[in-house]
């Protein structure tokens, strides 16, 4: 079978945490075409249901359930709409992705057509080339009845697929501001991309650290994710308290099993706690320095950049002791792009011999002032 995923903002590290899930899961797939915003994956057997719900970096995805030459492009949904169609009002939407389309006229074309042949249908429009996860959900398009279908203009042909679900946009909301508690001056990080680390890993360990827990947003997900054994520290007492009071709250929000051990802790000195290698996986997002305001004087941003390097070498040190062989490291290392000041913390010049760096993708939402690296890492057995 053929699905096609739309991704969001961040392409390429959306496709890598597509590609990292359905390997460590062990799918057999093969990616038949990549444009910027969509990707097409044959597999040998069906994704589970809910699928989509796994990953933070997709918005939508569903089957390829057709393929038309563009001149039989209107006859050919039509055909579907009359085949699928059951007793209730058919709904329908169309979406182009890499070729402008008019979309109005084929959507208004195909439901006078649907009409002449005596079935009431809704044809659902927008402004864009494509609906919002907002619109196809509040027109029930990804439910009974309703069609979303996207067209695919590949190899001279169109390619058409029929979504299946959207992105659960209240889900996250819901984690990001439903918690019950706030960290507003460290910040949080947006519950989609710690989904879209946790995925990253290699494997799906039972077992998940993270050394600079804030708010708990990392910890939240991994239980959500199916994680069972979540720890977390932080220097401050009140994120320890926050991490705890949020990790209670999205268990019993959800009905899941996790055990957490939260405590307060410098992560520049871990190893006085725990035993050297034994740890299979972290997953953090680490102090980003000052928060900055760009009134910065140069000195201040000279002792930010120093404290930040000492603080990362140290950090990387202690991980590569408590970690066991062939654990891993999902990390953020923070860009600072101030209007006249750029500097980004590259991971290659401070990790230790023992650890390698595997993968490196960046998250940025426009106008921030420090931008979000994302790395992979493994220990390997080097001293
Ligand atoms: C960017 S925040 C993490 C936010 C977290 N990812 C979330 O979404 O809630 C960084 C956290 O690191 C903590 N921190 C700063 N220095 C630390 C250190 N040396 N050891 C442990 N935690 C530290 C801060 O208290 C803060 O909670």
């Amino acid at each position: 079978m053929t699905y096609f995923f739309i991704f969001g903002s961040h392409p390429e590290l959306s496709q890598a945490e597509l590609t990292s899930i359905l390997t460590r899961e062990h799918f057999s797939f093969s990616i038949t075409s990549r444009r910027e915003n969509f990707l097409l994956l044959e597999t040998t057997t069906p994704l589970p249901d809910k699928f989509l719900t796994r990953l933070g970096g997709a918005i939508k995805y569903g089957e390829i359930i057709a393929d038309s030459p563009s001149d039989k492009l209107q006859k050919t949904l039509f055909q579907i709409l009359i085949n699928h169609s059951g007793t209730g009002k058919i709904r329908f939407g169309l979406n182009a992705y890499n070729r402008e389309t008019d979309l109005t006229k084929l959507g208004l074309t195909i439901k006078n057509a649907l009409k002449d042949s005596g079935l009431t249908c809704r044809f659902v429009t927008s402004r864009e080339s494509t609906l919002s996860s907002v619109v196809i959900h509040k027109n029930k398009l990804d439910q009974k009845d309703g069609f979303d279908f996207n067209l695919f203009y590949l190899d001279g042909r169109i390619q058409i697929g029929q979504t299946l679900a959207v992105q659960n946009f209240i889900f996250y909301s819901n984690i990001d501001y439903k918690r019950p508690a706030f960290d507003d001056k460290s910040g949080m990080l947006p519950p989609k991309v710690a989904q879209i680390m946790l995925n990253l890993l290699s494997d799906k360990t039972d077992s998940i650290y993270d050394p600079f827990c804030g708010s708990g947003t990392i910890l939240m997900m991994a239980g959500l994710a199916g994680f069972s054994n979540l720890n977390g520290s932080d220097l401050s007492a009140k994120a320890v308290d926050d991490t705890i009071t949020n990790l209670d709250w999205v268990r019993d929000r959800h009905q899941l099993n996790f055990t957490h051990t939260v405590k307060a802790a410098d992560a520049a000195a871990i190893s006085t706690n725990l035993k050297p290698n034994s740890i299979s996986a972290i997953v953090t997002e680490p102090y980003l320095g000052l928060a900055l305001t760009g009134r910065e004087t140069p000195d201040e941003l000279d002792h930010n950049i120093s404290d930040l390097t000492q603080l990362y070498q140290t950090v990387f040190d202690q991980f590569a002791s408590v970690l066991k062989t062939a654990g891993e490291i999902i990390l953020i290392l923070p860009e600072i792009t101030l209007p006249r000041f750029r500097y980004r913390f590259s991971a290659e010049n401070l990790i230790p011999k023992s650890l390698e760096i595997l993968g490196h993708w960046v998250y940025s939402r426009p106008g921030q002032k420090v931008i979000r690296h994302i790395y992979k890492i493994v220990k390997v057995n080097k001293k």
